[in-house]
């Protein structure tokens, strides 16, 4: 192995041919690697922190000066390129998840029932699971090839992130190669943070040069990864522990979660130490008081217990609900309180017309994190809580959940002080604001809402920004403040004028050009950001328009099931219709019942809505998703599930199902393509003969479905 005074390092870089740098460098990130394993894995450096700092300088050097090396490396890094004006995307080839919550021994309890139940798990049988500290960081997927590093993403949407490759490759604690025996390719997840004492380093260093302090060490995580110029991210110290992976080719390293760990572990990763294998509840339980106890003393920050299925084949049955896995969830630490003043209560009116009360607060400084604003929910709450403005309040904070009030403190309070008043009348439009009846329990709704619709300003306005933003068509130059501008001047005020903006811009006298804030490079970048976004993909454009109860999450649904907006618009109107048979086929969707169906068939009913759709189809083309596995031998099958399964619970065979794509439905019908029967099946067997579908038993579907 070359050494760091070997004659080829010492020559300038700028005499370097090409081979001869492509050959340096692979020496140096194979030793650069090995030097990592010494002092991460080992805790037993073999050269001083000086000579391994010029080997890494020495390193970025040659990929500074050789980008053809970088390229070759990596097709998707740009070290030594000019940095672009934004990351580009990668999809992941498996989504990135996140966790439910739990906040009790008792849900830990009711989480691992349910893991039980669903796997139908007697009491008697043993189920382990890991427990391992929640970092407060960022998640990050590395995708190692040939133990190469190739790629590093940010989670993004879950399905797609951020490049930072350039940015990862700093990081001391990341193999460029990985140590060992490691599969083909491996995406290897984990979390990107900032040590509390480097975090507040890195504070002090902002405030001496005059720019802004960072809020917490995320913040500051997140910050220094999300920078164009890897240079700035070199310089400030990130961390990583690998706690999950996604894609694996090749042999996997183990079958256990734990087993997983210590794999990553022995491949020169840094994993938590305080990650362990328990059999009971009350180990468990244990674990996380344990690291609670600690938790002050870690050095970096965290805030919970991660628990996960040890048994990977556990995991697999067990899969998914909407974008959490089953087989794991988070226990949070219970959140931090201050007390303050209530100055005042805001009405806002949002997208749907409903009116949220917020708290403003005089700021103050929560678990390190300054909250000047907080939510109130709505006006039962307020009025439960006798909540008035000037009164001094508790408000608590966990995570990234909107802060709280949850008290008043009643000594505190100001003689003269009034119950607060909510209106009834929108504060925006001046329309009324009604409580309508819950047609199910026939009680006011929570929520008072403006009657107006889109006439009410507020409601049109927040639809715009809602239409434009990050998750759905993502126009960059065109946020919530560009958004209340050019509505004010009647510029844009639906959605299809961000689309004829430019033309009648063109025609017009007095030029968005000549606007305040704007020049001819703006208006330019705003006009082709614009049209950038004439083709989404379809889960952004039903996400955008904004239909009561539609997230993220239903409207991938959506997109996957119907293929495109003409597709649901067809059978939302026939399910307006009284059309029993379309209400089925919304609501046999995973994660649509009666209520979001409901939503989506009335927006589709009301003209207005579906004049608006057209019009904005007419400058906007949704591409169409992948299905969730495309090439499954059931994918967009319609399947039955009957009799006594033995290999499966019926839960688990419903969710399996529709991992692969199918649709399981409860009747047979001559819709019907295939019956899975078990023993004891009946008339469910009758109705498949009758209609001629095809019948087969457990074993053949774990065969077809090759798992
Ligand atoms: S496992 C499929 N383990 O928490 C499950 N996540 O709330 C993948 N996080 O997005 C996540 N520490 O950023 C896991 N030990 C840990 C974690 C952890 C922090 C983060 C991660 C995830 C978020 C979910």
């Amino acid at each position: 192995m070359k050494k760091a005074h070997d004659p080829l390092r010492s020559t300038p870089l700028e005499q370097l041919t090409p081979i001869e740098a492509r050959l340096e460098w692979q020496a140096l990130a194979d030793e650069i690697a090995t030097h990592d394993v010494h002092y991460h894995r080992d805790d037993a450096p073999v050269i001083s922190d000086a000579d391994y700092d010029s080997l890494r300088r020495r390193f970025e050097g040659l990929l500074a000066a050789f980008p053809d090396l970088q390229k070759e490396h990596s097709s998707l890094t740009r070290v030594g390129a000019k940095p672009s004006e934004k990351f580009s995307k990668v999809k992941h080839a498996v989504p990135m998840l996140s966790l439910a919550n739990t906040f009790s021994d008792e849900d830990v309890s009711d989480f691992v029932d349910r893991v039980r139940r669903f796997l139908d798990w007697p009491s008697t049988r043993e189920i382990a699971f890991t427990a391992e500290p929640k970092i407060d960081g960022l998640s990050c997927s590395l995708r190692f090839e040939k133990s190469q590093l190739m790629v590093a993403a940010t989670r993004g949407d879950g399905e797609e992130g951020e490049d930072v490759t350039a940015n990862v490759r700093t990081i001391h604690q990341i193999p460029a190669k990985l140590h060992g025996h490691t599969p083909d390719v491996i995406e290897v997840r984990g979390e990107i943070y900032m040590a509390t004492a480097d975090f507040l380093a890195l504070n002090e260093r902002q405030e001496k040069e005059g720019k802004p302090a960072f809020a917490n060490p995320r913040n500051a995580a997140a910050g220094s990864l999300r920078q164009l110029d890897p240079a700035i991210t070199a310089a400030r110290p990130l961390k990583f522990f690998a706690y999950a992976w996604g894609l694996v080719e090749g042999a996997m390293p183990s079958d256990t979660q734990s087993g997983m760990v210590k794999a990553f572990h022995a491949m020169g990763l840094p994993t938590n130490p305080l990650t362990k294998r328990c059999v009971t509840l009350q180990e468990m339980i244990d674990h996380y008081r344990r690291i609670e106890d600690q938790r002050a003393s870690l050095g970096y920050d965290i805030d919970g217990v991660v628990y996960k299925v040890d048994d990977l084949a556990l995991q697999a049955r067990l899969g998914f609900i909407s974008r959490s896995p089953r087989w794991a969830t988070a226990r949070k630490f219970p959140a931090e309180k201050a007390t303050t003043t209530l100055l005042d209560i805001d009405i806002q009116v949002g997208r749907t017309g409903a009116l949220t009360p917020v708290a403003k607060l005089q700021p103050v400084s929560v678990g390190g994190v300054v909250v000047s604003n907080a939510t109130l929910h709505n006006e039962d709450e307020i009025a439960r809580k006798d909540i008035r403005i000037g009164d001094t309040v508790i408000i608590q904070r966990a995570g990234d959940v909107i802060p709280q009030i949850v008290a008043v403190v009643a000594d505190k309070r100001k003689q003269n002080s009034k119950p607060f008043a909510f209106p009834d009348h929108c504060p925006a439009c001046g329309s009324h604001a009604v409580r309508e009846t819950d047609p199910k329990t026939g009680e006011p709704e929570a929520v008072r809402r403006c009657t107006a619709g889109l006439i009410c300003p507020a409601q049109a306005t927040e639809r715009l920004k809602h239409f434009a933003s990050r998750n759905a068509f993502d126009i960059e130059g065109l946020g919530d403040k560009q958004i209340e501008g050019f509505f004010a001047d009647g510029l844009i005020t639906r959605p299809r004028d961000i689309f004829t903006l430019e033309a009648r811009d063109a025609r017009a006298l007095k030029k968005l050009k000549d606007r305040e804030g704007y020049g001819a490079v703006s208006v330019k970048k705003l006009f082709d950001a614009i049209a950038s976004r004439k083709s989404v993909t379809l889960n952004r454009f039903i996400f955008a328009l904004g239909i009561r109860h539609v997230g993220e999450t239903t409207a991938k649904q959506l997109a996957r099931h119907f293929g495109s907006v003409d597709h649901l618009r067809d059978v939302a109107l026939k399910a307006a219709e009284d059309g029993a048979a379309a209400r089925a086929e919304l609501e046999a969707i995973d994660g649509i019942g009666p209520i979001v169906a409901g939503s989506i068939v009335d927006f589709f009913n009301e003209a207005h809505n579906r004049e608006e759709l057209a019009a904005l189809l007419e400058h906007v083309t949704p591409e169409a998703m992948e299905a969730v596995q495309t090439s499954t031998p059931v994918t967009g099958k319609t399947i039955v599930f009957t009799g006594a399964l033995v290999r499966m619970t019926r839960d688990e065979a419903k969710a399996m199902a529709e991992r692969l794509g199918a649709k399981v439905s409860g009747s047979v019908s001559k819709k019907t393509d295939l019956l899975v029967a078990g023993p004891g099946a009946g008339s469910k067997l009758e109705d498949a003969k009758k209609h001629g579908v095809e019948v087969i038993d457990e074993d053949e579907w774990f065969n077809r479905v090759g798992a």
